[in-house]
């Protein structure tokens, strides 16, 4: 007998009861990102592992326990893309876009794989919609970013999303800032928890994101002061953070936000829902002006950008009882009986489609009474009949469902009129 057959954990179906959903997330981002003149990219799931060995961090946990990594037929290390921005940095680079010079702005919708162990929120099979803006060195593009950030959240029904920002410092800050932070736990590392101990050597930075209380209160005592963060840094992040004053971007600092990615410089920041539990990040971002060259680019190229992770989206939509967006019923139904009358009925199918008319209809035979009840079911307003009768009289019998009328109308002239009748229910327009 065969095995049963079933998604992967952490990896699921949409069915189409969701899909809806789905669509009309990602058309209300279209449009919001279409305002701010952003373009969509779209780059392959499978990419060379280096892309990502040469981005993410050695010690982040994406790269050390969560890519999906394999070698090809070919020996070729290969990795599905488990965030968006290397990818994009490596196009960039690719296509030659660095030479041109100039701002680049791009979004990508899709598909990133993270071998996570699954949780509400956490998935192994995630979506993300990604911004990347290249070229941009103003802290005015950060706010902007920002900005759009908060503008999707509110414009997708979200009230309750909450921005927290910290200055990361760049790469000159980061000793000084690495080593404060050992100073101040090096007293205390008995206290911290084992991971976070060989965090002391590997990574100090990655011990403010630990989300064990104990670890927690010590790294709160060890940020204190900001003396390791260079005046043009600090300069850079309070001009942004002011621009979002100007734009009426609400946010909270938050100086043990670090970012699971180590690519980030100056400006960090995610943006938490009270609805999403333990996993509460909607998405983050941040500034990653080193990246580029990092990546191979000639010369470096300042960028700023941010992921949200669309099924924690969902949640927050379903934890503020967001409505979903009705699915459209269609306009017609076509219920035809007998033989004969089933072909008038495929042909009529087509031609109202073809007419820019959403229809329904089958052809399994059932009774009129049973198709009627499918017509109700699907929300039809209109439903056209087609039984031996019709087909002598070449005609097709018109009902109303909500007025609870019918009446013939000449074969010829009936799409016409059910085209006619239609444009008054607001569909199809
Ligand atoms: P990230 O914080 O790793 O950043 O991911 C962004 C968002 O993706 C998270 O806040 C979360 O909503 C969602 N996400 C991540 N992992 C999972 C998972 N296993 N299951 C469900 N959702 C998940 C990045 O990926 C950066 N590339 C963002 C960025 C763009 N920075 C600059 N530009």
């Amino acid at each position: 007998m065969a095995t049963r057959l079933e998604a992967l954990g952490g990896a699921s179906d949409v069915l189409p009861a969701d899909t809806a959903r789905w669509q009309a997330v990602e058309q209300t981002a279209r449009q919001v990102l279409a305002r701010y003149g952003f373009q969509e990219v779209r780059t392959p799931i499978l990419e060379y592992a280096e892309v990502f060995l040469q981005s993410l961090g050695e010690t982040t946990e994406v790269v050390q326990k969560q890519m999906y990594r394999f070698q090809d037929r070919g020996g070729r290390e290969i990795v599905l893309r488990p965030e968006g921005t290397a990818s994009a940095v490596r196009c960039y680079l690719e296509h030659g876009l660095d030479k041109t010079g100039g701002l680049v702005k791009w979004y990508y919708l899709g598909p990133m794989f993270r071998a996570e162990r699954p949780q509400a929120g956490r998935r192994r099979q995630f979506h993300q919609l990604g911004v990347e803006v290249f070229g941009a060195a103003s802290p005015y593009q950060d706010a902007e970013v920002l900005a759009l950030l908060m503008h999707l959240l509110s414009a997708l029904g979200l009230k309750q999303a909450a921005l927290k920002i910290n200055n990361l410092g760049c790469r000159n800050d980061r000793p000084r800032l690495i080593e404060q932070l050992r100073r101040s736990f090096t007293g205390r590392a008995a206290e911290l928890c084992e991971e976070c101990r060989a965090r002391l050597t590997t990574n100090p930075l990655r011990i403010l994101d630990c989300k064990r209380e104990r670890c927690r209160t010590i790294a709160h005592g060890s940020v204190g002061s900001s003396d390791w963060l260079c005046e043009d840094c600090r300069r850079h992040v309070e001009a942004a953070t002011a621009a979002l004053t100007t734009l009426k971007v609400s946010y909270e600092p938050d100086p043990l936000l670090v970012r699971g990615l180590d690519y980030y410089s100056r400006t960090a920041f995610e943006v938490a829902h009270p609805g999403l539990g333990a996993q509460d990040a909607l998405g983050g971002g941040g500034r990653y002006d080193d990246l580029v060259q990092q990546m191979g680019g000639s010369s470096p190229v300042p960028a700023v950008g941010f992921a949200l992770g669309l099924e924690r989206v969902l949640m927050a939509l379903d934890a503020e009882q967001v409505a979903p967006a009705p699915v459209p019923a269609p306009s017609v139904f076509v219920a035809a009986l007998g033989d004969a009358a089933q072909r008038k009925g495929m042909e009529l199918l087509q031609r109202l489609r073809e007419a820019g008319l959403t229809a329904a209809g089958e052809y399994e035979g059932r009774s009129f009474k049973r198709q009627m009840e499918q017509a109700s079911k699907l929300g039809c307003p209109y439903v056209a009949l087609l039984g031996d009768d019709e087909v002598a009289n070449q005609t097709v019998t018109i009902r109303d469902m909500r007025q609870r009328a019918q009446a013939p109308v000449a074969w010829a002239q009936c799409v016409e009129e059910l085209r006619r009748l239609t444009a008054g229910t607001g569909k199809d327009a």
